[in-house]
């Protein structure tokens, strides 16, 4: 599989529920390592962009308003197939379904508010990590 990077964003109420360090542990305690980090406030217009493949959803405005609604962590990780794994460790999208042990299952609150973002596959990853970070913010780890 090799080493890989994918993008991963901790979400406003996992913030408001001072979880970054522990959010960030579960990523370490699992072999992903922290390879860019920086805490935004995401604007309304580069949040409708990362979202555009959910533009004609019944929720997109709900999840607009949520992610822009305080900061967020954005994070590149690193690690051997990190993608899937990154998936792996956040759990099920809907934090009901979510295995127990994930960060969906012990920082999710509904299917809207489940405390992280990764991305789906290596073509996300790639668009999503360039949205956010310049290649210099991306360290070799
Ligand atoms: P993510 O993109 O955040 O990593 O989550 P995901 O792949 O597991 O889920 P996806 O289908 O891509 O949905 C993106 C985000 O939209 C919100 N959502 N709300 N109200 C709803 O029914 C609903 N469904 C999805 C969630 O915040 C989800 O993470
Ligand atoms: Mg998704």
């Amino acid at each position: 599989m090799g080493k890989e990077q994918t993008f991963s964003i901790i979400k406003p109420n996992a913030i408001k529920k001072n979880a970054i360090g522990a959010i960030i542990k579960k990523f370490e305690d699992n072999g992903l390592k922290v390879a860019a980090a920086k805490l935004v406030q995401l604007e309304r217009g580069k949040c409708e962009e990362f979202y555009a493949e959910h533009k004609e959803r019944p929720f997109f405005g709900e999840l607009v308003d949520f992610m822009t609604s305080g900061p967020v962590m954005l994070m590149a990780l690193s690690g051997e197939g990190a993608i899937m794994k990154n998936r792996e460790i956040m759990g099920a999208t809907n934090p009901k379904d979510a295995a127990p042990g994930t960060i969906r299952a012990e920082f999710g609150d509904n299917v809207g508010e489940n405390a992280v973002h990764g991305s789906d596959s290596a073509a996300s990853a790639q668009r999503e990590l360039a949205l956010f970070f310049e290649k210099s913010e991306l360290v070799n780890i």
